[in-house]
């Protein structure tokens, strides 16, 4: 027998995403950033090596937005109340008051936040990062990588308020021995992250959009996913779409003779959390890789990766990579309007990176530190 607090749980997970299908349905269009008079950028340093990397991004665009800033057309506004232990001591996500202050900007460059885990010394409430996904509706979670040498230039599309992750804190233990987690798929959430990487997909000439799911076994949600590509490629007659199930995929974003012909994949919550992981790692760890948390009316830049609160114990915060920050804040740039600077951080990067490699970042002092790596890189901007 199904006990009543059970079924109203299930109630509530439903009513609450039928909720959310309403919002979608009525969300206007994206903000168009160029009838703003001023852009308020909010910086949330996170957990961790979270504050020293993300104050080397927020430096970077700080110099990079100069004129903007002094003209009044760009402001950062420090948002400092996200912290683990705030966040503990409240008990919930994201603090009622910091939401609000989050919700007064229009981008946000955020540090990792430190995610509890059952066992942690922390109370298990919801990740920071789902949650602000969420509450901003950032639907579409855009991962670049990239290794020119071997020919790869990637895009991930990973849907961001869908899946395992919708109601993932959510589960319901129904009895002794039985646990229930669910995911996720609406129409109106599978269409606009389709249709948002078809339209990277033919406007900047990557034309191929691969998606990735296991529709051949999570045949509901992964099966919508699917077939909401596929419907939407339809509109795409010069993209190229496949799809491809997830097991396989991460086996053939090791397979050197097929790796470099993909180019855009789309692809659900936590398969693209997984793959975009490894794809990092491809590039030069998670620590270089940056991403673009994007919805209608919000935006949030981030690194890939977590807080490395291990790194903060043993003392090596500083020698943490803030490459991933500097791409996300790339991405920023070029979401914002700012497409010269962000083309001109983006080179230096990759100049620092690939071309002239002066600095290696190990995590450790065996490599350099963040700011040698940084100084570099604003050095390279002027340079240009
Ligand atoms: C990411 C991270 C997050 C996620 C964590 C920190 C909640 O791994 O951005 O990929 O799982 O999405
Ligand atoms: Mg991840």
């Amino acid at each position: 027998m199904i006990s009543e607090e059970i079924r109203s749980k299930f109630e509530r997970v439903v009513e609450s995403q039928l909720a959310r299908i309403e919002d979608m349905k009525t969300q206007g269009d994206f903000i168009d950033y160029s009838k703003l008079d001023k852009i308020i950028i909010g910086v949330c340093g996170g957990d961790g090596i979270g504050p020293m990397i993300t104050g080397i991004a927020q430096h970077a665009l700080e110099v990079l937005l100069a004129d903007k800033i002094q003209a009044g057309k760009v402001e950062f506004r420090v948002i400092d109340g996200l912290t683990i232990e705030r966040r503990a001591e409240l008990g919930c996500a994201i603090p009622p008051d910091t939401l609000e202050e989050l919700k007064a900007c229009h981008v946000i460059l955020k540090g990792p936040t430190t995610t509890p885990r059952a066992g942690d010394p922390w109370p298990n409430v919801e990740s920071a990062n789902v949650a602000m996904r969420k509450a901003l509706d950032l639907f579409a979670n855009v991962r670049p990588v990239k290794v020119p040498a071997l020919g790869i230039d990637w895009t991930f599309y990973r849907e961001n308020t869908e899946g395992g992750y919708a109601v993932g804190s959510q589960g319901v233990q129904i009895e002794d021995d039985l646990f229930l987690d669910f995911t996720v798929a609406t129409t109106q959430g599978c269409e606009r992250i389709a249709r948002l990487a078809f339209d990277y997909a033919s406007k900047t000439g990557k034309n191929r959009v691969s998606c990735v799911t296991k529709a051949n076994i999570i045949k509901t949600t992964d099966g919508k996913f699917l077939n909401t590509c596929k419907m939407i490629a339809e509109e795409y007659p010069d993209v190229v779409f496949d799809d491809w199930y997830i097991d396989i995929m991460t086996a053939k974003l090791l397979d050197d003779k097929r790796r470099r012909d993909f180019k855009v994949f789309v692809l659900p919550n936590l398969y693209g959390d997984i793959i975009t992981d490894e794809a990092a790692e491809i590039q030069g760890g998670v620590g270089t890789a940056g991403s673009a948390n994007i919805g209608k009316r919000y935006a949030m830049f981030e690194a890939i990766h977590g807080s490395a609160p291990r790194m903060v114990q043993e003392g090596r915060a500083k020698y943490a990579d803030p490459s991933s920050v500097l791409r996300a804040s790339v991405m920023l740039l070029e979401h914002i309007g700012e497409v010269e600077l962000a083309n001109k951080l983006d080179r230096a990067l990759d100049i620092c990176m690939f071309e002239k490699p002066k600095y290696v970042l190990t995590g450790r002092d065996t490599g350099a530190t963040a700011e040698d790596f940084t100084n570099y890189v604003l050095e390279t901007i002027e340079s240009l």
